[in-house]
């Protein structure tokens, strides 16, 4: 097969949104889970977002001079966040995910990032399969989680939106639990009154960029956490990603009324902390 990988360009988001969409679909509905996407336009409109986001790296397969894939990595400080990486259906299994995925890997290195990180669908063998042969390590078992807002306040928690002054204490606790910061994505979760923190004692013990699929949440504590649950007033887009191996956590989320949509997996290549408290992680990590 004829593969070209290129760099992508913005009038690349519709084909490679409705690829996006179909190879997402394709896989979830031979395993009877729901689609990832609700439509073709919603999945043309985030490709777009992305290819123009400064930051995010991507690239573009052709076969034979027709686009048949895009992969995409986000630069979260020193860290890689792979996806989303789709490939044509109907030329799936023929090493064009490969190439992509080794691809940014090679940009990875380039850019001297110390680790990348993706969130893949574990009924999906061979995502699984690739992903662990290029040397990516399973680090947490998910479930993806939704349901009605919980609208409980926690005893000892106050849970309120993140102001700027909180940056630094956010960014902060998150080297505490992970090792590392998320300070851009904190920062512009605050900016746009998306983000909460939680207080115990007066001390800042754990933030949210958002309860959804897209954000991601850090805690001292597996209360700290849902607290900051316990108190959105939704869980946005798909749901959270609850890491199962938290028994008191994931209890806790079905206790109150949220349900499993699908199962995924944390995987990462190079520097990874087993986290010193609770976290929700993004799609993206
Ligand atoms: C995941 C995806 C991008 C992979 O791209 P692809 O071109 O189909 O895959 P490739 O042919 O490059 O690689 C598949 C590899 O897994 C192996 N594989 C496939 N199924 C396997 C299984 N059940 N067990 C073990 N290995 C398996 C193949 O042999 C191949 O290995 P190799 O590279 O060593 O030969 C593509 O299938 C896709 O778009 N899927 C739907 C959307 C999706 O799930 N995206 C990923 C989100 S995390």
């Amino acid at each position: 097969m004829d593969v070209n990988l290129r760099a992508g360009r913005p009038d690349d988001a519709a084909i490679c949104g409705r690829i996006c969409f179909e190879a997402f679909t394709a896989i979830s509905t031979q395993h009877n889970f729901p689609p990832d996407w609700p439509s073709v336009e919603q999945a043309q409109t985030v490709l777009t977002a992305l290819l123009a986001r400064p930051g995010v790296r991507n690239v573009v397969a052709e076969l034979d001079g027709q686009v048949v894939g895009s992969n995409f990595m986000a630069e979260i400080g020193r860290i890689g966040g792979i996806g989303p990486i789709t490939v044509a259906p109907a030329v799936q299994n023929g090493a064009i995910g490969r190439r992509m995925m080794e691809h940014m890997l090679a940009v990875a290195r380039e850019r001297s990032l110390i680790g990348v990180r993706l969130v893949q669908a574990a009924f999906h063998g061979r995502s699984m399969s690739l992903y662990a042969k290029l040397g990516f390590t399973v680090r947490e078992p998910l479930a993806c989680m939704q349901g009605p807002p919980i609208g409980v306040r926690l005893p000892g928690c106050t849970v309120r939106p993140a102001a700027r002054a909180d940056l630094e204490t956010g960014c902060a606790l998150c080297v505490r639990v992970h090792g590392h910061e998320r300070r851009e994505e904190l920062r512009e979760a605050i900016e746009q009154g998306l983000a909460t923190v939680v207080e115990r004692d007066g001390r800042l013990t754990g933030y949210a960029t958002v309860i959804g699929f897209w954000g991601h949440a850090v805690a001292a504590s597996t209360d700290d956490l849902t607290a900051l649950i316990a108190a959105a007033p939704a869980v946005l887009g798909a749901g959270i990603l609850v890491p199962t191996r938290n028994g008191e956590l994931f209890r806790w989320c079905l206790t109150h009324g949220l349900r499993v949509t699908q199962p995924l997996t944390l995987m990462s290549l190079g520097f990874y902390n087993e986290a010193a408290g609770a976290f929700l992680p993004s799609i993206l990590f």
